[in-house]
């Protein structure tokens, strides 16, 4: 993690009347535990996050990064130097496990060096079963475990991880199968000062057949429009530009709240918001995604021109199989709503290879979509068997060989599509928002622009945060070099 921002600081601590207030409680307490360690240690202890996966994770360990600035450690780079090292973790492929199962082993021989070192598991993964089990024989040496439905808590479970320590328990496991709780208004650590992901729903309930996320990340559920637009002018206050609203499928936020409100309507009243210069969400179910959409962004001068509208296949009979309740036929017909209504707009994917049954004219169909959309990036992933999913029990797994040899074929043509459309804005002018400075050049900085391409131009550590006219002089795939016009 950069250096985090330490926003929402505690002033004063609330009465004892609900969730929020016992957390806050629970703040001070774990803050004796942290200050009596900074004296074992003689200095501040160190903490490590590791986020693995998607947005929706890196905000979780903002989260995180909230509640232990607030009870006395310090963030660190640097995992051999932290005296507490988190791993929030993914499930949504097998490889993200094995990554932290080889993370997991190094820890092992850090914490024999060093027998103060804590260690907290949680995120996605910790919702299974089968993991459970194997840390807890495989890998006894880890303090903390918990989930993705009671990440609020983490205060507490500090406080019990470090009583535990005293009475030398074992293992500390706190895992919920499903909550309807959202507990509003704790601490966050910023990664960025100038943009800010917001959760406005928790969980899903699409059931796409190859998918773990609706059984780790629980029934979905909205946050209340009056919480996320609190949430978004406070960060507006706090400097933030960019916004990027997270959920996993936007499209249906507010069906499941007491008084309905669509996306759209969201949307709206965020605009309104002063000092938020540009709104981004993801991700957005082609199935679900309205014309009531499509003509708020068309009208909005704050809505970022991209659109990520995963497909996952092409191909009828596999959309089927895999419960995505929509035809290729359909998908086009949106798209081309979609541009009609925004030529300008940029639209990225997702795309499985290989899914069981998944034959080489299905994919040469994914292809066909590929090349009628003409996405401007797509991310593509080999299908994963994820254990408990309805896809892992069909009995027509596909070949190795041949997902390899068709997943090649599809990278490839996406790469070509992908650059083709770059190519396309070469010599115009676009606003970006500068993020860094870039890491291979320091006299040059990074700015987004709003189609979510990445401009490198000529700038220092002043720009980091201001939106800038910049000429798109070069393009190099995926990514542009230019120059600054309103200097
Ligand atoms: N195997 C491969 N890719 C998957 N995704 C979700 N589940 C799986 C799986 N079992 C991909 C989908 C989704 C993205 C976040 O991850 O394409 O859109
Ligand atoms: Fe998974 Fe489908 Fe839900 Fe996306 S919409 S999280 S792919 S089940």
């Amino acid at each position: 993690m950069g250096k985090p921002t330490d926003s929402n600081v505690l002033e004063t601590v609330p009465s004892l009347e609900n969730e929020r207030a016992r957390q806050y409680d629970f703040i001070q307490k774990a803050r004796i535990y942290v200050n009596a360690l900074e004296k074992q240690l003689s200095h501040k202890p160190l903490c490590f996050v590791q986020t693995f996966g998607c947005q929706m994770n890196a905000r979780d360990s903002e989260k995180l990064a909230g509640i232990l600035l607030q009870i006395g450690y310090e963030m660190t780079d640097a995992e051999e130097d932290a005296d507490f090292v988190i791993y929030n973790t993914c499930t949504v492929r097998d490889n993200a496990n094995q990554r932290v199962y080889g993370r997991l082993g190094y820890l092992g021989s850090m914490k024999k060096k060093k027998p103060h070192l804590k260690i907290a598991l949680c995120g996605c993964m910790m919702q299974e079963q089968a993991v459970i089990d194997k840390i807890r024989k495989s890998y006894r040496f880890v303090d903390l475990i918990f989930g993705t439905h009671n990440i609020f808590k983490f205060a507490e479970l500090i406080v019990t991880m470090f009583e535990n320590g005293k009475s030398n328990g074992g293992m500390i496991v706190d895992i919920w199968q499903e909550t309807d709780q959202i507990v509003e208004d704790l601490p966050i650590s910023r990664k960025y000062p100038y943009k800010s992901g917001i959760n406005i729903m928790f969980g899903c309930n699409n059931f796409c057949s190859y998918c773990i996320v609706p059984y780790v990340r629980g029934r979905e559920r909205s946050r209340k429009p009056e919480e996320i637009l609190a949430e978004i002018e406070k960060l507006a206050a706090d400097g933030v530009v960019e916004i990027m609203l997270l959920g996993q499928n936007v499209n249906s936020y507010g069906k499941n709240l007491e008084t309905p409100i669509t996306f759209a309507q969201l949307l709206q009243e965020i605009e309104k918001i002063e000092g938020i210069r540009r709104i981004r969400f993801m991700t957005s179910h082609p199935k679900d995604l309205s014309d009531e959409l499509i003509n708020v962004m068309k009208n909005s001068q704050k809505i970022c021109r991209h659109l990520h509208l995963p497909l996952q296949s092409g191909s009828d009979a596999i959309l089927k199989q895999m419960n995505r309740r929509y035809t290729k036929a359909d998908y086009l017909a949106l798209v081309e709503k979609i541009k009609t209504a925004m030529p300008d707009i940029a639209i990225t994917t997702d795309i499985i290879v290989g899914f069981p049954g998944e034959t080489t004219k299905d994919v040469e169909e994914t292809i066909d979509v590929v090349r009628k959309v003409q996405y401007d990036n797509a991310f593509t992933f080999i299908y994963s068997k994820r254990t408990g999913t309805p896809a892992a029990a069909m009995d027509n797994q596909v070949p190795e060989e041949l997902v390899k040899e068709n997943f090649d074929k599809l990278l490839r043509i996406v790469q070509d599509t992908a650059k083709e459309r770059a190519l396309l804005l070469q010599g115009q002018v676009m606003e970006a928002l500068v993020e860094d400075l870039n890491e291979q050049d320091p006299s040059l900085v990074t700015g987004r622009l709003s189609n979510n391409m990445l401009v490198h131009f000529k700038g220092d550590a002043s720009y980091i945060g201001k939106l800038m006219k910049v000429s798109l002089d070069g393009c190099h795939g995926f990514y542009y070099t230019g120059h600054r016009l309103d200097e």
